[in-house]
């Protein structure tokens, strides 16, 4: 077969970019979600599903309706930048309805962020848990709420 003066292989070479470009466009096409691009380089109604998803978190204020006390506390002392549901776990079905219980932590939750890593920014104050009142429940010393104060 001769094209335009073409040499064979070359007219072969450009059917077959051709088959190829050609079957990934009718791909590309069929298969794109339709929301694709709605908003970004990403399914539109990606957003939509993950709104539909039970929430997990409640957020620190929503605490604040039925325990003032603590969150009151928590915000005057050395803790105030940290969130309730970091050490208590994630809350948004108690804030619906409070017999839904709520995790109490241990001591054990305070070396999560305490214990000396040289990973940690220096102003971050770290204790070497050997070291540091061994053996020690952590609450026996300091206020969770109000970690400067002495229970
Ligand atoms: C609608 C009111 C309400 C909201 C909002 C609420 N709680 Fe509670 N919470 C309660 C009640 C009622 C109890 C049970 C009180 C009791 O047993 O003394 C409780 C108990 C708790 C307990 C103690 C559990 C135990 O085993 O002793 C913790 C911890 C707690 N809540 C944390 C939170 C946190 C954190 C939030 C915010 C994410 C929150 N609560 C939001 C009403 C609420
Ligand atoms: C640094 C971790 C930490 C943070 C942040 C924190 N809590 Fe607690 N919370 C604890 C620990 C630990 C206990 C258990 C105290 C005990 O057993 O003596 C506790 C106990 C409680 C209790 C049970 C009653 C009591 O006072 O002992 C409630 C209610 C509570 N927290 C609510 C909150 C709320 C609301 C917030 C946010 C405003 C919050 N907590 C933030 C660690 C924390
Ligand atoms: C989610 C991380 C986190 C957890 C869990 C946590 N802390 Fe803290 N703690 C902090 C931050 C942030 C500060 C603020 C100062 C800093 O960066 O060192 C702080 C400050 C402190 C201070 C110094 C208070 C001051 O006013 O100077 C003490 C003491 C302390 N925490 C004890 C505890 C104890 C006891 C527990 C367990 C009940 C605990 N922390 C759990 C993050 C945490
Ligand atoms: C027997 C009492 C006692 C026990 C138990 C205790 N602490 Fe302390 N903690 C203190 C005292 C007192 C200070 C202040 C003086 C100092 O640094 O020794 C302090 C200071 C701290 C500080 C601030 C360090 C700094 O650089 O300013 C942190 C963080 C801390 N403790 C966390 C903890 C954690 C986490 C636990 C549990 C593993 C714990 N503590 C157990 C008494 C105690």
């Amino acid at each position: 077969m001769r094209l335009f003066n073409m040499p064979p292989q070359i007219v072969r070479l450009c059917l077959v970019t051709i088959g190829i470009v050609g079957s990934y466009l009718v791909a590309r096409a069929v298969l794109t979600p339709p929301s694709f691009r709605e908003y970004g380089f990403f399914r539109g109604d990606a957003l939509k599903d993950i709104m539909a998803l039970p929430p997990q978190y409640g957020g620190k204020v929503s605490c604040d309706e039925c325990h003032s006390d603590q969150f009151t506390k928590l915000n005057k002392g050395g803790h105030k930048r940290l969130s309730c549901e970091v050490c208590h776990g994630p809350g948004y079905a108690h804030t619906q309805s409070p017999d839904a219980g709520m995790h109490k932590p241990t001591f054990t939750v305070c070396s999560k962020c305490h214990e000396a890593n040289p990973s940690r920014p220096k102003t971050h104050k770290q204790i070497v848990l050997k070291e540091h009142y061994a053996g020690g429940k952590c609450m026996e010393c300091h206020v969770p709420h109000s970690p400067a104060e002495v229970p």
